[in-house]
């Protein structure tokens, strides 16, 4: 090919683009207007938000239980480490959740991002975590080594290995299980399943001894594990997964997320009287975000409520209609 052809074809689209293809000054400030913007939004999407974290708050009241009962979760998701994640970053994550002084953390899922090698950097940094009656996690499906529903797992043992690493830092990991704890005179229960694309998902054993009339918060790593706990009492089920798409524009929305999972990207959903938190996660696997700032998420909950008590103003901020 000529170079003169060449240099031609690549012109025409930009011609399309900006009309007459003149090389009047007019035009020449378009293009650099076009390209500036853009350089600087991509910029901004790979140098800034991905480590730009926000934190989050809701406030629930639950119902039919003690006034005096008050309960500060602190929910951590899909951190994704791997080589070049910025340990400072990790470490501001930690210290964030901290300085909440929660009664207790939850962590739900996706520590790793592939493979095993990073799995005891990440348990060291976790083991930074403090909260008043313990630190819970459930895996996800990178911890399972598994990246599609449909797909093969590609280092088998690789979820025991990241459960023994978070245990062996006092973090309690829930496999298909339930414990119940004691907060400001009321009780709780807090149940963890295993990630749904696992095969080791089973809710109904991790329920098997749930109260109906105590309140119920469950951790599962994919939102749509909602759907296996209808008719159970679930006041919250904390997930993530989803990254809220980790690129999201107003006029596409977020565009790496299926269209299903476009109605669980990120925010509150109410299932009648079951709701979800999808969390957008601290971490990534691409270094991209735009318009999906990392986050941490604090819920607070009280007692006293009524049976369907509403949402206090904040908890607005992240609620979604689920359809
Ligand atoms: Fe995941």
């Amino acid at each position: 090919m000529e170079l003169g052809a060449s240099v031609e074809m690549r012109r025409k689209p930009v011609r399309r683009f900006f009309g007459t293809g003149d090389a009047t000054p007019g035009n020449r400030r378009s293009l650099s207007h076009w390209v500036g913007e853009r350089l600087a939004a991509l910029s901004y999407a790979v140098l800034v938000e991905p480590t730009w974290l926000e934190v989050n708050r809701l406030r629930f009241q639950l119902p039919a239980t003690p006034e005096a009962l008050r309960l500060k979760v602190v929910q951590l998701t899909d951190i994704h480490f791997h080589g070049k994640t910025p340990r400072a970053y990790m470490q501001q994550c930690v210290n964030t959740a901290n300085a909440e002084h929660p009664d207790v953390i939850a962590l739900t899922g996706d520590y790793i991002h592939a493979g095993g090698r990073h799995i005891p950097d990440i348990a060291e940094i976790l083991g930074g975590l403090k909260a008043r009656l313990g630190v819970f996690a459930v895996l996800g499906n990178h911890d399972h080594a598994i990246r599609a529903s449909w797909g093969p797992r590609m280092h088998r043992g690789l979820n025991e290995r990241v459960a023994s690493a978070l245990g062996g830092v006092g973090i309690r990991v829930l496999h298909n299980e339930m414990v119940v704890l004691e907060s400001g005179g009321g009780r709780f229960q807090i149940s963890g399943v295993d990630d749904l694309w696992s095969q080791q998902c089973r809710p109904e054993e991790a329920l098997a001894r749930l109260d109906p009339s105590v309140p119920h918060i469950m951790l599962a790593h994919h939102p749509l594990t909602i759907h296996l706990v209808e008719g159970k009492r679930c006041d919250l089920m904390l997930s993530g997964h989803t990254h809220g798409g980790q690129v999201h524009s107003e006029k596409y929305g977020s565009v790496t997320l299926s269209r299903k999972m476009k109605n669980y990207a990120a925010g509150l959903y109410e299932f009648g009287p079951q709701r979800l938190y999808v969390n957008k996660g601290v971490g990534y696997g691409w270094r991209i975000r735009y318009n999906r700032r990392p986050e941490i998420a604090v819920f607070e909950f009280a007692g006293g409520g009524t049976d369907r008590s509403p949402l206090s103003a904040e908890d607005a901020l992240g609620k979604n209609e689920a359809n």
